[in-house]
């Protein structure tokens, strides 16, 4: 007799495999297909998940109470939320912000394409999560292959105790990923599944020399792009590709708010004008915000509610601009040792200059003093990564 949950199960499987095939444009790879299959989703989730409310927040949705629901977010090719506010229950849950997740299955599969992983290979994943990544992994490449790093005590319990149901063999360590993991080292493959602003240096020593360091990226003006470093002897270097946003590292978060922490009521600002629209460098010309992300380095945005004001300011909080709409004109206000929207304004110059560059023709290089982001070769210089 076929046993209905797993038939529902299967069904559930091909329609996902079909939305992550519709998502990259081409069928998923049939090895990561068949671990797809292999290692069901749904095992790897807590009972509380937590969706998108409509409203630009977060929700509870109960294994128990909700079932349709929750299996359904399961299987759609969609992040899903696993823990917010560190593991703090907020009171109101309007105030919900995530902290652990279920990546999108497409950008799992987009991501693991990229780490290009064979038959033997020694993978380091940093950011645990639910494990649901580390399964594939180890699913593809057997046991003792995979270890993986999670800094939240209770999320990388969970994920053990996931992995270890599914009878899979991942070496799973609480810890401060940034750190890697040198006792198993070293790596074929170094993969962090948590966004960061700069590379830690402990992962390019843990890679073996030929091997691939691969990371969410994170810019204080934009967190997007995928970067896909090879180790060499004394350096790392590679591209960014386009692709969606990851959480942040912890250590690496920041919480600036331009009121409370930028602005002050005795700061006088510069006046002038601009001929540059704020929505040019906040707007969907998503190639003009990552590259002026890069060559700023530690530039943020905010708007004002009403977006009829745009704040600028630097990740120090010694310097900001305001740029207001007034009638069809912008007028600028500029405080602090940096007159930062003439460096945004000249940051789009450099950027049309160069020929409107999209995100791939940009790197990044990371050597045991400094990293620098660059433009076609390591030797043109877009800017400097600040720590
Ligand atoms: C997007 S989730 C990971 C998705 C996961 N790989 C999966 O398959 O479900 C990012 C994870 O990185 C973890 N994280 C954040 N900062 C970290 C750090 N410094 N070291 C290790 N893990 C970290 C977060 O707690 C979170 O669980």
């Amino acid at each position: 007799m076929t046993d209905p949950v797993n038939t529902s199960q299967q069904a559930a499987v091909g329609g996902l495999l079909r939305a992550v095939g519709d998502a990259l444009g081409g069928p998923v790879p049939a090895k990561w297909g068949d671990a797809i299959g292999a290692v069901p989703r749904h095992r790897f989730l807590p009972e509380r998940i937590w969706l998108e409310d409509g409203k630009g927040g977060y929700e509870p949705c109960d294994l128990q109470a909700d079932s349709g629901r929750w299996f359904e977010a399961a299987y759609a090719d969609v992040p899903i939320v696993t823990q917010v506010n560190d593991g703090e229950t907020p009171e109101d849950p309007a105030d919900a912000w995530p902290s652990s997740s279920a990546s999108a299955p497409s950008i799992v599969v987009r991501t693991l394409r990229e780490l290009d992983v064979r038959p033997g290979m020694n993978v380091l994943e940093i950011g645990t999560g639910t494990g649901w990544n580390a399964a594939l992994l180890a699913h593809r490449l057997g046991a003792g292959r995979v270890a993986s790093v999670e800094i939240d005590s209770d999320v990388a319990r969970q994920a053990w105790a996931s992995l270890n149901a599914a009878g899979l063999d991942v070496d799973v360590r609480c810890g401060d990923g940034a750190e890697g993991w040198n006792r198993r080292g070293p790596y074929d493959r170094i993969i962090s599944t948590c966004s960061v602003r700069h590379v830690p240096w402990a992962w390019i020593e843990q890679t073996r020399s030929g091997g691939i360091v691969l990371t969410p990226w994170d810019n204080p003006m934009l967190c997007w792009g995928l970067l896909r470093l090879t180790v060499e002897r004394d350096r790392a270097q590679g591209r960014f590709s386009p692709h969606s946003a990851f959480m942040l590292m912890r250590d690496q978060r920041h919480d600036l708010r331009i009121f409370r922490d930028v602005v002050r009521d005795e700061h006088v600002p510069a006046e002038s004008g601009t001929a540059l629209s704020p929505w040019k460098v906040t707007g969907d010309q998503w190639d003009a915000r990552f590259a002026l992300g890069l060559r700023l380095g530690d530039v943020w945005t905010a708007w004002e509610d009403d977006e009829e004001r745009l704040w600028v300011a630097t990740t120090d909080a010694r310097s900001w601009a305001a740029v207001d709409r007034n009638g069809g004109q912008f007028t600028v206000g500029q405080y602090g040792p940096r007159r930062l929207w003439d460096e945004v304004e000249a940051a789009y110059r450099w950027w049309e200059g160069h020929g409107r560059p999209a995100p791939e023709r940009f790197g990044l290089t990371v050597t045991g003093r400094r990293q620098w982001t660059w433009l076609d070769h390591p030797s043109r210089v877009a800017g400097a990564v600040r720590r």
